[in-house]
């Protein structure tokens, strides 16, 4: 990835007995260790509540490494050593004395980086604490996760929190879909190459597609889902900053608030849908029993700990438009879905076709471009070109056929870090290019907000769809109104 640093970094991790800290942090930070990039000495203090000994605690991480990374990856020395890092506090986030020890432990010479894998209501509480024990000076990163808030309102409640203690450039707000490689990317696709930055725009494309399906149900999670639903839990963060990535004017540079800014302006350029608008840009639905991976599965109300009366979506579909010079007339159709046929995420740049068509008439639907860019799995880049067929007797038919990338054979030798491990390796080095500004987060969530409302307004409930299936006909209707296909029906 890059050189190591040469400043330690001593790391405190909130909710380090959570899932997010055992399935993807300490495996994230393992990786960074093995691959020589945390500098000697940085130390983590895992935080949690539950009264259990640094050694069980060592011991637990041992297993936990060994089921989350390959059995090539997982090195007993290596994974010795960085457990070595770790130590442990007991602590009831909401007991103000408790965060003495907190202080006592920090190294003053070390970078010191507060991690909040917790709900985030406890955000302003361990803020607080923190700052009344002196434990954090302007030089400290702190580190929050999604969802921040469930609207604009309790975001902004949540980031005037955070805001009292520390400054917004000290804050790594993370969307771990930025953290992907193939979504950076995107950046050096658009920006690096002349031949895609001067056809990025209306008029040159067509439409844009962004799938991000997931194969899974909600299963285990069924009461933090069911109070968020897909649009809060995946398009208000994930998808959005996808669209911006895709939609954004060139930044001036690389820096964190040049590639912001034009995030910023996208988000600000989308249209609103309005009530009247709802039926033909927005399909809402929730899955009933079907098949995922060869197996019967249950329905969202049968799943376990479901309220049967639940109206919450699983799935979202939506016609976006930005209403700017680059993109009037272009809409983006984006949609998300649980227990959808596979666990898939790609966009689809629909370009549009050479102005005067001189081949069959028979083929005409066939002639435009299309670039695939597979965000998971198989990460890599179809470009589909039109050629000719091969032989004497078929004259001038096309054909489209595909310029194919694909990362894991292009790059066969360079393993593909996680999202979470160059999210770490970013905030360690002090970069917020990767990470969400407040502003980004709350036009986000005022443009969510309307859907959210005019939702309520209707009262109507979302429509099922079998699990195993691309979500409710509705979504098909969506975008074959408008004479389009979603790319898999094609
Ligand atoms: C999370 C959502 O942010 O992203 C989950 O809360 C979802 O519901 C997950 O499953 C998907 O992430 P990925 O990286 O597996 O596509």
């Amino acid at each position: 990835m890059s050189e190591p640093l040469q400043t330690s970094c001593d790391l405190m991790l909130f909710g380090a007995l959570g899932n997010l800290a055992q399935k993807k942090l300490f495996p994230a930070l393992y990786q960074l260790d093995r691959s020589g990039l945390l500098a000697p000495g940085s130390r983590i203090l895992a935080i949690a509540r539950r009264d259990i000994s640094v050694e069980e605690l060592r011991a637990e991480l041992m297993s936990r490494l060994e089921a989350e990374v390959t059995a090539e990856e997982f090195d007993l020395n290596l994974a010795g050593l960085f457990v070595s890092r770790v130590d442990y506090q007991r602590l009831d986030f909401t007991d103000t004395e408790g965060y003495l020890s907190l202080n006592a432990w920090h190294d003053s010479g070390s970078q010191l980086i507060i991690y909040m894998a917790t709900p985030p209501m406890m955000y302003g509480v361990i803020a607080r604490n923190l700052r009344a024990h002196r434990c954090c000076t302007a030089r400290t990163r702190v580190v929050v996760e999604k969802p921040i808030g469930h609207d604009l309102e309790s975001s902004k409640v949540i980031n005037d929190e955070l805001a009292e203690v520390y400054h917004e450039n000290q804050l790594f707000r993370i969307d771990h879909y930025l953290g992907k490689e193939t979504v950076q990317n995107l950046i050096a696709l658009r920006f690096a190459n002349n031949l895609f930055a001067s056809q990025w725009d209306q008029n040159h494309i067509s439409h844009v597609e962004i799938t991000v399906a997931e194969s899974t149900g909600i299963g285990g999670r069924w009461g933090y889902f069911d109070q968020a639903g897909q649009i809060r839990d995946m398009v208000q963060n994930h998808l959005l900053q996808l669209l911006c990535l895709i939609a954004m004017d060139p930044p001036a540079d690389l820096s964190a608030d040049s590639l912001r800014d034009e995030k910023v302006k996208v988000l600000k350029a989308l249209k609103k849908i309005t009530p009247d608008m709802m039926e033909q840009y927005v399909v809402r639905g929730q899955y009933s029993g079907g098949a995922s991976n060869g197996k019967v599965v249950q329905g969202y109300l049968e799943e376990e700990g479901a309220d049967k009366s639940s109206e919450t979506e699983t799935f979202v579909a939506l016609k976006v438009e930005i209403d700017n010079w680059r993109w009037s007339g272009v809409p983006f159709y984006i949609r998300t879905g649980k227990r959808m046929p596979e666990k898939m995420s790609q966009i689809i740049i629909h370009f549009k076709p050479a102005p005067h068509y001189i081949f069959d008439p028979d083929q005409k639907h066939l002639a435009n471009n299309k670039l695939i860019i597979r965000l998971q799995p198989d990460e890599g880049m179809t470009l589909k070109i039109l050629t000719k067929e091969n032989g004497l007797d078929k004259g001038m038919r096309l054909r489209q056929s595909p310029l194919e990338l694909t990362f894991s054979e292009t790059f066969a030798a360079d393993r593909i870090p996680n999202a979470y491990e160059r999210l770490l390796w970013e905030i360690m080095r002090g970069n917020q290019y990767l990470f969400v500004r407040r502003d980004e987060v709350e036009h986000a969530w005022r443009w969510v907000d309307q859907i959210i409302q005019n939702w309520r307004d209707s009262g109507e409930p979302p429509k099922r769809y079998a699990a195993g299936t691309w979500g409710p006909v509705a979504s098909i209707a969506m975008i074959t109104r408008d004479g389009r296909s979603w790319y898999e029906d094609a």
